[in-house]
């Protein structure tokens, strides 16, 4: 095996993240600060030490994995939320019943606490009601960044709304911070999403974003039938511009209308068949 496909199927085991042969420039450019650490002469001198170091193949694969986010990205999501998905959850959960949100690739925080910005701009539509945002990564330093709530001027340019930034920010040198309230609706930790996410409890809204877009099918339509075991009745997932579920099993269906927003199928219950359980439909 070459170097280049064991550190791919490395790589793929732990993450998911899939690394075809044209990719193997990735391997050159995002693992050079660690081959020269390390005083190797690139990744083939790798790939013997990732063998027997769990730690050193943490940073592997945290090194391939692309962080790429902005503020309110795509809009359209938001939008979606603002007008049909979060009015109606609240009409529909029992009063004093907190809404909880995933933002299961968190990358360095943007779409958590925009979902923050959002709710808070929605005020008083919630009548009191909690609303709490789960950021989760597979990639650590993006994570940091995230609970730090500090951007840079390129950061707040993208995708920010001017209004916004001067009411949840405060400048701190030539940078901005995000203000206490909304960076405690957020909270951040890692999470890989290829683990059984039953520990994470259950959601009302789920974001999992520009993720998918990395993994092979196979690796795709696992993962969403977990995410669909932790969408609470009535919740909803959106993926992003160019995801789609088609052949990927049937955990969802698209909502009418809204190419990025889906809802989970209901799932096969158990029944007693002839002294036995067995799951109908599966
Ligand atoms: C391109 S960013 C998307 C950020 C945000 N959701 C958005 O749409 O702007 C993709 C994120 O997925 C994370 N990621 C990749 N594989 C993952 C895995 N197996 N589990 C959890 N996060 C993963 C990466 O670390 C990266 O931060």
């Amino acid at each position: 095996m070459s170097a280049f496909d064991e550190i791919a199927a490395l790589v793929k085991a732990r993450s998911g993240l899939a690394l075809g042969p044209e990719k193997s420039y990735l391997l050159d450019t995002r693992l050079a600060a660690i081959t020269r650490r390390l005083g190797l002469t690139g990744y083939v001198a790798l790939a013997p030490r990732l063998r027997v170091d769990r730690a050193l193949q943490d940073e592997v694969v945290e090194a391939l994995t692309t962080n790429e986010t902005l503020f309110f990205r795509d809009n359209k999501p938001f939008d979606h939320l603002r007008r049909e998905a979060l009015p109606k959850l609240h009409a529909e959960r029992p009063a004093g019943m907190g809404l909880r949100v995933w933002s299961a690739a968190a990358s360095t925080g943007q779409e958590a606490y925009s979902l923050a910005m959002l709710v808070s701009e929605m005020g008083g539509a919630f009548g009191g009601r909690s609303v709490q945002i789960l950021g989760t990564d597979i990639a650590r330093a993006p994570l940091a960044r995230a609970r730090e709530g500090l951007y840079s001027q390129f950061e707040v340019q993208r995708g920010l709304p001017a209004r916004l930034l001067v009411k949840y920010f405060t400048k701190e040198d030539d940078s901005w911070r995000i203000i206490k309230p909304i960076r405690d609706m957020a909270s951040f930790r890692e999470w890989n999403l290829l683990a059984d996410p039953s520990v994470l409890g259950r959601f009302d809204i789920i974001f999992c974003r520009n993720v998918l877009i990395y993994f092979d099918p196979p690796t795709k339509t696992r993962v969403l039938a977990m995410i669909a075991s932790r969408l609470l009745p009535g919740g909803l997932l959106y993926l992003g511009g160019a995801e789609t579920i088609n052949g990927l099993g049937d955990s969802f269906r698209a909502v009418p209308g809204e190419h990025f927003v889906f809802e989970a199928n209901p799932r096969p219950t158990p029944q007693l068949v002839r002294g036995a359980l067995v799951q109908v439909g599966a």
